[in-house]
């Protein structure tokens, strides 16, 4: 899918911080606010993939400015969340197994990434957004932030706990005109979701090939997979002036999947 033609909304003069920027979701969201003219720092563990990310932002509006760092360095996080205006929690990872055979150590991780660090980042961020008046928090939650699915318990808690932590956000930041909102996609058509095929057919016991309609559209009214540029374009959405109503929400990108 090619990007949006335009550019709403303007974001000249704010900084966006992005976690997971090399990914699908978190690329297209960093291009996307570049596009509408933000200065966007772009964090990753991924090195090559944010290379190839400051490639693509060039010509755009705004700035991207590459950040290796590894979420699991939680205050490394919440250090390089100071100064920024837009905040939009993505970086995520995803074990497909069994609960009673679930590693612990994988438990923790996700936890960490998905659900601590934001906390950091968002910990960060508030002061200059409480200074200014002016905020936008952006959380890349899930259809697993509101549905269970089997197989999925670290990324499901991670997500349920997402959704908790940006409505306590959204409470605490309303009187200093900071927002803080979910955005819960079915699957997007990333490298995450590529990655849990295998698995999917290994736990569900069918072949790689029945997966995509038989577990991962299964639910969803719309049978294809969102592409990460209609994500990103809800984010850019979230931090437009005609958003700074919605907040303490989740706007659910499912194809019908929730409607069920
Ligand atoms: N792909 C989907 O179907 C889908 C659906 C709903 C929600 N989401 C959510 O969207 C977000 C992005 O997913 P995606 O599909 O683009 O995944 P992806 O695997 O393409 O990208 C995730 C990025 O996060 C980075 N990352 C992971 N652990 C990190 C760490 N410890 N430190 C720094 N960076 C780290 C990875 O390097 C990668 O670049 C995730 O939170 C995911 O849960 C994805």
């Amino acid at each position: 899918m090619t990007p949006a033609p335009h550019t709403s909304p303007d974001l000249g003069g704010r900084t966006a911080l992005v976690t997971g920027a090399a990914g699908g979701i978190g690329r297209a969201c960093s291009l996307r606010l570049a596009a509408a003219g933000a200065k966007v720092r772009a964090v990753d563990r991924d090195a090559a993939g944010l290379d190839d990310l400051v490639g693509a932002a060039r010509g755009l509006e705004g700035t991207l400015e590459p950040h290796v760092l590894d979420l699991t360095d939680l205050d490394a996080a919440e250090e390089i969340a100071a100064g920024t205006d837009v905040l939009v929690n993505n970086a995520g990872l995803q074990l497909v197994s069994p609960l009673h055979e679930f590693p612990p150590d994988v438990f923790h991780t996700v936890l960490t990434v998905m659900l601590e660090a934001p906390f950091r980042l968002v910990r960060g961020a508030l002061p200059h957004m409480y200074g200014q008046g002016w905020g936008r928090i952006v959380n890349i939650s899930s259809v697993h932030g509101l549905r269970a699915s089997a197989f999925k318990a670290a990324y499901v808690s991670a997500k349920h706990g997402l959704e908790g932590l940006s409505k306590a956000a959204a409470l605490e930041g309303a009187p200093h005109g900071v927002t803080s909102n979910c955005v819960n996609p079915a699957y997007v058509r990333t490298p995450l979701v590529e990655k849990q095929l295998a698995d999917q057919a290994r736990v569900h016991g069918i072949p790689e090939e029945r997966v995509l309609s038989e577990v991962l559209l299964q639910d969803s009214a719309v049978k294809r997979l969102i592409e990460p540029e209609e994500v990103a374009e809800a984010v850019a959405y979230l931090c437009s002036p005609q958003a700074s109503f919605i907040t303490g929400t989740s706007l659910v990108l499912d194809g019908g999947w929730t409607a069920h």
